[in-house]
């Protein structure tokens, strides 16, 4: 890396700075994708450029919208885009979130595409293109673009770094499933999209599953060379590799609470049940949480010793408010949990304690050592790093994690106790599992568990993308793992 200069490119930004009053409050964004990446830019440095989504964003940076992060010790610059309102809501709400977030998980939300969405999309890819300093164009550059928001932006680049002699090497991470060749057929800009991401030199997805449905799709909808030994997608005379590259978390130490802070952290939340399970999620019709709570009302019907001495802490942060299909998930979750709680709580006790409001990593770190037992159930989901955090988190002995089969992680963490969350029998059967599993077997299976979040961390995912950027390789223990 000594070389070259990291640029990453998302919509989201790792430090938001929100006006409050007088006081400007940084705040950590809920996402798993800054939850990897922002090791990675801490540990090399470099220029990560993402939308200004915070109120003080601005007064906060100098004139070309740059401020040095993280606050406490800078190491790296983020560059901050302005988007207007409408560019916004057609960009980001509109056309990533309601058209291409829809599209890719299979959560039976139907996706909504309007022109004048797409047109915004396309425009403030366009920006982003032009966001790069004019010195990113030498072959030294490399640059990381991240997600769904950004399918245009490697053609873009490509276009815009065409005349220098050796352009930057660029890559392009999708953190969400990519769908089958009929689902994605529904956009009626999939070939746009396509020819937009094979500006590339290589394309990353979790798992080798949705690489497949990629040059599935490719094949279906380009005149494009297929190369199914390589993985590689040539047009127009470019040639991308896809590879699977499955996102891991930074593995350092956390602090461990003893019993009696465990105690004071359930006596501050007023949870008095002994047995306790967490979820910790964006409020997003994606992770399953309505069947969560249906499941834990399942289990205390069929399995009433459980009433009184099991509650489940949901932190749910909101998310995407703006749109009909998220405020009606909130609706709904909101309604769930009353029903349960009246159905089964008591003064003192509440079966589902629900926090749906954005909390710190510093917090969330400690709310995953009071579970004895996670709660991952997403419907549909690229990796999932809650998963992972949590494992990381809990001791060995004292942790248990139910994962949803439709998750990447559960390619990876096959010790875990995977479950269909279609299926509210099967999950609250599974809640009983966990609880009842024997000390020895829940050590052993944390304890596997954590060997690999260990070895296949965020470090490692960026190093491997990396390599086949600089390379046009990747190691065969990629491939395999990934497979
Ligand atoms: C997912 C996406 C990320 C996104 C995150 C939070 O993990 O893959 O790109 O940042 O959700 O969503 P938000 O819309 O708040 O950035």
């Amino acid at each position: 890396m000594q070389d070259h200069k990291l640029i990453v490119i998302s919509n989201r930004e790792p430090y938001i700075h929100q006006r409050r009053g007088e006081q400007i409050e940084v705040i950590r964004p809920a996402s798993g994708l800054v939850t990897a990446l922002e090791p990675i830019l801490r540990q090399f440095g470099g220029l990560w450029i993402a939308h200004a989504s915070g109120s003080a964003d601005f007064e906060t940076a100098n004139e070309r919208g740059e401020i040095q992060v993280p606050p406490s010790h800078p190491t790296y610059t983020l560059r901050r885009v302005a988007l207007s309102r409408e560019e916004e809501l057609g960009y980001y709400y509109g056309f990533a979130n309601e058209g291409l977030w829809p599209l890719c998980h299979l959560a039976h939300t139907r996706p909504i595409f309007r022109l004048s969405d797409w047109e915004h999309y396309q425009a403030v890819n366009q920006r982003f293109a032009w966001a790069l300093p004019p010195e990113s164009s030498g072959k030294n550059s490399l640059i990381l673009i991240q997600d769904y928001h950004f399918a245009l932006l490697p053609r873009f680049l490509k276009r815009r770094f065409n005349g220098a002699t050796q352009r930057p090497r660029i890559g392009l991470f999708w953190h969400i499933p990519w769908p089958n060749p009929e689902t994605f057929g529904i956009c009626p800009w999939n070939q746009e999209l396509l020819h937009g991401m094979l500006g590339s030199d290589v394309i990353g997805f979790h798992t080798q599953y949705h690489c497949n449905n990629f040059l599935e799709t490719c094949n279906r909808y380009l005149e494009a060379r297929i190369d199914w030994e390589k993985f590689s997608v040539t047009m127009d005379q470019h040639e991308t590799l896809i590879r699977a590259f499955p996102i891991g978390i930074d593995p350092s130490p956390v602090r461990t609470l003893n019993q009696q802070e465990i105690h004071q952290l359930k006596a501050r939340y007023g949870i008095q049940a002994e047995i306790v399970a967490v979820g910790v999620d964006r409020l997003d019709y994606t992770k399953g949480l309505v069947e969560r709570v249906e499941a834990i009302e399942r289990l205390l019907e069929k399995y009433p010793h459980y009433r009184g001495r099991l509650s489940l802490v949901q932190m749910g942060s909101p998310s995407r408010t703006h749109i009909p299909a998220y405020r009606a998930l909130s609706d709904q979750l909101h309604q769930a949990v009353e029903r349960v709680n009246t159905r089964f709580g008591s003064e003192s006790y509440q079966p589902i304690v629900f926090l749906p409001e954005h909390h710190e990593w510093g917090e969330i770190q400690y709310f995953y050592q009071m579970g004895d037992l996670c709660l991952v159930t997403s419907l549909h989901d690229g990796m999932n790093l809650v998963a992972k955090e949590y494992v990381w988190c809990q001791a060995a002995e004292r942790g248990a994690l139910i994962l949803s089969k439709f998750t990447g992680a559960s390619r990876e963490l096959t010790e875990a106790l995977i479950i269909n969350p279609y299926s509210i029998e099967e999950l609250a059967d599974s809640i009983a599992t966990a609880i009842e599993l024997p000390v020895a077997e829940r050590t052993r299976r944390m304890l596997a568990m954590k060997e690999k979040i260990q070895s296949q961390n965020a470090f490692h995912w960026a190093t491997h993308q990396i390599r086949a950027l600089l390379t046009g390789t990747t190691t065969p223990s990629t491939l395999a793992q990934a497979s």
